[in-house]
């Protein structure tokens, strides 16, 4: 995915709205017992405070998959007879869906698209949304402190509800968005036991990047913590959403910065087709992209998306991190392993730009060969990939560093399954419209191409087609490149001679 220079600066502009948006309470005045709500406040010197439920403020809301969009039954802690009215089931998971701050005061539209999501992948489960609006539309500072108090709230529910039904814990699954997710967080921490799984959806990060981990989401508020990092742009301190890595698995889809779709252009055009109440889409669009990662991954089974282990977003986009050994890959979403890695391990992942986002991830190496020392930077190239089930012609790819005589490693992605790999060619643009004829002496030349998908996990040589080198020359013919038949078959031939070999070793010591 590229972005020119305009789109950057609109998306930063954009983050730089919405910080500007949420720190404007900073200076203003803000509600003092919020701001000075401490973790031991909240807990105490007892467990009684477990059993009170007068002060609890927070609502909680059965949806059902005909009405996901309205609150028709709450569960009430200290009422039992509200779990058999809402026909809760006592039999199956229970996912608990947690909201962030809202400037509204409503509910946002994301809320009954992940309850319909829920209910579609897990139809007899219990999907409960928690109500804590009246202190999400705070001044932001404000709100960030209540994150206690409401988690507190849930965690008292959660408790409540176990111990009244003898619910299993390992049947809940708490999601937070944004704020919500330091409030499953909380909750996670105050409950009796451990829960599931929470699953926290782009964590906010003012007031909280810095924070120890008992008043954020951390690894050890529930049995497995899986996050989305989608919007962390900017220093630490302004970023939206929290940057460093506050669960088992850590996923940062596009490098976790900024989403592809949520430039200002298309932003506007949705607010110009859909009207001004979306305008909060404009700042929010990354940042929510985490929890519509998640609806995809909960109804789009057969477009499962993979992020893949990795020490930096430079070495990812270099595609060198696309091995699935030692669990270094994993399934986004829903159906990730629950890996509990000692660290918290940083995984990344490409996407499309709209639903399903799953994207097929390659790595390409080339050596590029010359007799003489060439040497360019920001080389604009086209790769056309050709496999048993389709093609992808001139995906583009602005080539940092050029030079005679090294390799270069990057990462290419498709939207489409294109199948295993056949033939790939390689086109070297002008980068400027005057052409001069002796450019054409800028030639590389190019014996193999190595392809690894990190999706099958294949590795591919492709050789020069028409002979032992394919020209790669600026403005010229594209180079063209097919499987390597005698790479494949004698390793082929290799593999089975080793079977057959370890065969009658086999019978040698049978007999
Ligand atoms: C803890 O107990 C002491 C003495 O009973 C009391 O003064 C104090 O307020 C309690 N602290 C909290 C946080 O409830
Ligand atoms: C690049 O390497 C080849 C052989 O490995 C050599 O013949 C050629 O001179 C080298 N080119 C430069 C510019 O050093």
């Amino acid at each position: 995915m590229m972005f020119n220079k305009g789109r950057v600066s609109s998306a930063f502009l954009i983050s730089w709205m919405y910080f500007v948006y949420i720190s404007s309470g900073l200076e203003t005045t803000i509600d003092p017992t919020a701001e000075s709500i401490t973790l031991s406040d909240i807990i105490g010197n007892a467990t009684e405070w477990m059993m009170d439920f007068t002060d609890i403020e927070s609502k909680f809301s059965f949806r059902t998959l005909e009405e996901p969009e309205d609150d028709l039954c709450y569960i009430v802690p200290g009422q039992p007879q509200s779990i058999k009215d809402c026909n809760f089931n006592t039999e199956t998971k229970t996912f608990i869906v947690i909201h962030g701050w809202t400037v509204t005061g409503m509910f946002e539209s994301w809320v009954p698209k992940l309850v319909t999501a829920l209910y579609e992948r897990e139809p007899s489960a219990n999907v409960i949304v928690v109500d804590w609006l009246s202190r999400a539309q705070q001044h932001y500072p404000t709100s960030a402190s209540y994150t206690k108090l409401v988690g507190k709230d849930v965690a008292k529910f959660v408790n409540w509800l176990q111990a009244e039904i003898d619910y299993p814990w390992e049947k809940l699954h708490l999601l937070g968005y944004s704020l919500g997710a330091h409030v499953a967080g909380i909750a996670g921490l105050l409950t009796k036991h451990k829960v599931n799984r929470i699953t926290g959806m782009d964590p906010a990060g003012p007031t909280f990047e810095y924070a120890d981990s008992l008043s954020t989401l951390s690894p050890d508020d529930a049995n497995f913590v899986d996050v989305l990092h989608t919007n962390t742009r900017g220093s630490p301190d302004r970023s939206i959403g929290i940057q460093r890595p506050v669960g088992h698995i850590d996923i940062y889809p596009n490098g976790g910065t900024f989403q592809p779709g949520c430039d200002l252009q298309n932003t506007m055009l949705m607010v110009a087709t859909t009207g001004l109440r979306n305008m909060d889409q404009i700042v929010k669009c990354s940042h929510e992209r985490s929890i519509h990662l998640f609806i995809d991954s909960l109804v789009n089974q057969d477009h499962e998306s993979m992020a893949f282990r990795c020490s930096s977003r430079d070495s990812f986009n270099k595609g060198m991190c696309l091995s699935c050994r030692k669990n270094r890959c994993n399934k986004v979403g829903y159906a990730v392993n629950k890996i509990r890695t000692r660290r918290s391990s940083k995984m990344y992942m490409k996407t499309r730009e709209m639903m399903p986002y799953k994207v097929f991830h390659y790595q390409v190496k080339v050596h590029f060969f010359g007799k003489t020392q060439l040497s360019y930077t920001d080389q604009p190239m086209k790769i056309s990939l050709y496999g048993i089930h389709g093609e992808k012609e001139n995906i583009p790819y602005i080539m940092p560093t050029l030079n005679t005589n090294s390799t270069v490693s990057f990462l290419l992605t498709t939207d489409a399954d294109i199948g295993e790999l056949l033939m790939v060619k390689l086109l070297w643009e002008k980068d400027t419209l005057i052409s001069w004829p002796w450019w054409n002496s800028d030639t590389f030349h190019i014996r193999k191409l190595r392809i690894k998908s990190g999706e099958t996990q294949s590795k591919i040589i492709f050789s020069a087609k028409e002979s032992e080198f394919s020209y790669l020359s600026r403005g010229g013919e594209a180079a063209v490149f097919v499987k390597d038949k005698e790479a494949q078959s004698s390793r082929k031939n290799q593999r089975l001679h080793k079977m057959k070999m370890h065969g009658s070793s086999f019978k040698q010591n049978n007999e």
